[in-house]
């Protein structure tokens, strides 16, 4: 490296994106986390003026008046809206950017793995119109490692499961690369659908997906649990077309789950089948770490333990852990790099 790209590194800053289909998350160099906000858009229905852009977009979903649609651009893994989410994330950039940099700053993109090449290329190309000088597109179960503090270019096998609103990826990390990966497109936002399915079918009770989310997140559990807690929701009556109010309790809310948690326990357990024995024996060692939003549900973590004989470890903020490994990215690859050299070095080659 020369001295001029060295004085260029020192004065940018390194920036770190989890491009979520919930939450997008920004990490700046020194700073940390600078933006946590959902991925929704705002925009006029005819001309797709942006209107506004997360939390304020959030509030509008499901109660916009008919001129004005709140869009998750990202739904289920997938960019659904390519232009949208091009928009979104220049907005976001543009926030954390001050008007005049010094030097372009590198950015550091965490998407689900199951994007296709064109949109991988479309978040590329969205990150460099937003002003970043490189930027680097990678696997959210690789940042998510990273975030999570895992060593991933040891020589050992390690587990992460992410659990996120749209996807889960499982993936199996060794000397910095991914040995196994699987990535389903089935997420914390699949887990409100259930409850959401449920409560009508059951109680002919029909209820948004922010009712069902808080659901969720205040009882829902994944686990049986001795204390058993009620909560009452709202929502519009399927026969007579009224709003009423109704109690659900949480053995109910885990019966709705039932389905969508076997389904991610399942993939873990398929995912272990494909492991290589001594990658293996490393993670039966070391357990399987879990990361993203879903994973907080309560009970979860220990249900996976239980149903595949492997101990599981919650990473510390399992929300941050994707923007926080994405914005370590390039200090953790040059890192490594100086450390195969120590070695090179010592052996003399
Ligand atoms: N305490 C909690 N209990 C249960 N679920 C939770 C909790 N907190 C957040 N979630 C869920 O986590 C999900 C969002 O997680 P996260 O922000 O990691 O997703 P994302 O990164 O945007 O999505 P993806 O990784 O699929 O692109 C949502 O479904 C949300 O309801
Ligand atoms: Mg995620």
């Amino acid at each position: 490296m020369g001295l001029g790209s060295k004085l260029v590194d020192a004065f940018s800053s390194d920036i770190g994106i989890d491009l979520g289909t919930c939450n997008t998350l920004i990490y700046v160099r020194g700073k940390g986390i600078v933006i946590s906000e959902p991925s929704v858009v705002a925009v006029e229905r005819g001309t797709k003026k942006v209107v506004a852009v997360g939390q304020e977009a959030k509030r509008m979903l499901g109660k916009s008046p008919g001129d004005i649609i709140a869009i998750r651009p990202l739904r289920d893994g997938v960019i659904a809206d390519l232009e949208t989410t091009e928009k979104m994330i220049r907005y976001f950039i543009s926030k954390v950017l001050p008007r005049r940099w010094f030097v372009k700053p590198r950015m550091v993109i965490g998407v689900p793995s199951c994007i296709t090449e064109v949109e991988r290329r479309a978040v590329e190309e969205s990150a460099y119109k937003a002003g970043a000088r490189e930027v680097k597109v990678i696997e959210e179960s690789l940042a998510a490692a990273i975030g999570a503090r895992i060593p991933i270019f040891e020589p050992a096998g390690h587990m992460v499961c992410d659990i996120g609103g749209g996807t889960t990826e499982i993936s199996v990390i060794s000397l910095g690369g991914m040995v196994v990966t699987k990535a389903i497109r089935l997420g914390g936002d699949e887990f409100d659908e259930a409850i959401i399915k449920h409560v009508r079918a059951v109680h002919n009770l029909i209820v948004g997906d922010q009712t069902a989310e808080n659901l969720k997140i205040t009882i829902g559990n994944a686990s049986p649990d001795k204390k058993i807690e009620k909560m009452e929701i709202k929502g519009t009556d399927a026969i007579t077309g009224l709003p009423r109010r109704l109690e659900i309790d949480s053995v109910e809310v885990r019966e709705a789950l039932q389905e969508p948690i076997n389904a991610v326990v399942d993939e873990i357990k398929r995912t272990l089948g494909e492991t290589p024995p001594e990658l293996a024996a490393d993670i039966v060692e070391r357990g399987i770490v879990m990361t993203g939003g879903g994973s907080l549900l309560k009970g979860l973590p220990k249900l996976i333990a239980k149903e595949t004989g492997v101990p599981v470890i919650l990473a510390e903020n399992p929300l941050l852990c994707v923007a926080n490994g994405a914005g370590m990215y390039f200090e953790h690859t040059r890192d490594m790099a100086k450390n195969k050299k120590t070695i090179y070095n010592s052996l003399n080659v």
